[in-house]
């Protein structure tokens, strides 16, 4: 592996960024019913979506949300979506990603950064507890609350 960069999303990554792929059975994970009807309401102004590069080539994709005015206070600091593509996980790209978001969330003056996920064989779970989030709660549909304090 080169070195790992981030850099914003663009009409040069957009594509590639589309086009990463999962492992089979990991679709199922990509998007718990939370974020889908928050998703409805988001703000496109306090999205934060970044891109990682392996030299020039995409292979890892993050996106965050941070607005101090979300109803729940899981999502006033929520990493949205990470996905490394299918070739190049478990080398430490969702690793770098993760250090890279609460990096900027500390910019951002923010005191804890949440994901929701759905727990289950194949699932980021494992993934997500390995870096440092911690089990909180359980929102309204099942999905597990987990989070990093900062
Ligand atoms: C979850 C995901 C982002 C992890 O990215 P990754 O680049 O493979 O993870 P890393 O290589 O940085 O792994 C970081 C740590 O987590 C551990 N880990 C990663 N996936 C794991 C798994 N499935 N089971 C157990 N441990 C796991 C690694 O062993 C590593 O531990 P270490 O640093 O102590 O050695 C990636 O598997 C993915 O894109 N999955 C599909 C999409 C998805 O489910 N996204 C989450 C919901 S939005």
């Amino acid at each position: 592996m080169g070195e790992l960069r981030l850099v914003e999303l663009s009409a040069s990554t957009i594509v590639a960024v589309n086009n990463l792929s999962l492992k089979p059975g990991q679709e199922q994970f990509l998007a718990p019913i939370s974020y889908a009807v928050a998703g409805t309401v988001a703000n496109p102004a306090t999205a934060w979506q970044r891109v990682v590069l392996d030299d020039d080539q995409v292979v890892g994709f993050v996106s965050a949300n941070f607005d101090v005015d979300a109803p729940q206070d899981y999502f006033r600091s929520v990493l949205w979506r990470i996905n490394v593509d299918a070739d190049d996980q478990g080398r430490g790209v969702g690793r770098f990603a993760v250090a890279k978001l609460l990096e900027e969330a500390r910019d951002r003056g923010m005191e804890h950064v949440d994901v929701i996920y759905e727990a289950g064989e194949g699932g980021p779970q494992a993934f997500f507890e390995r870096v440092g989030f911690t089990p909180v709660g359980e929102t309204e549909y099942g999905e597990v609350i987990a989070e990093i304090r900062l």
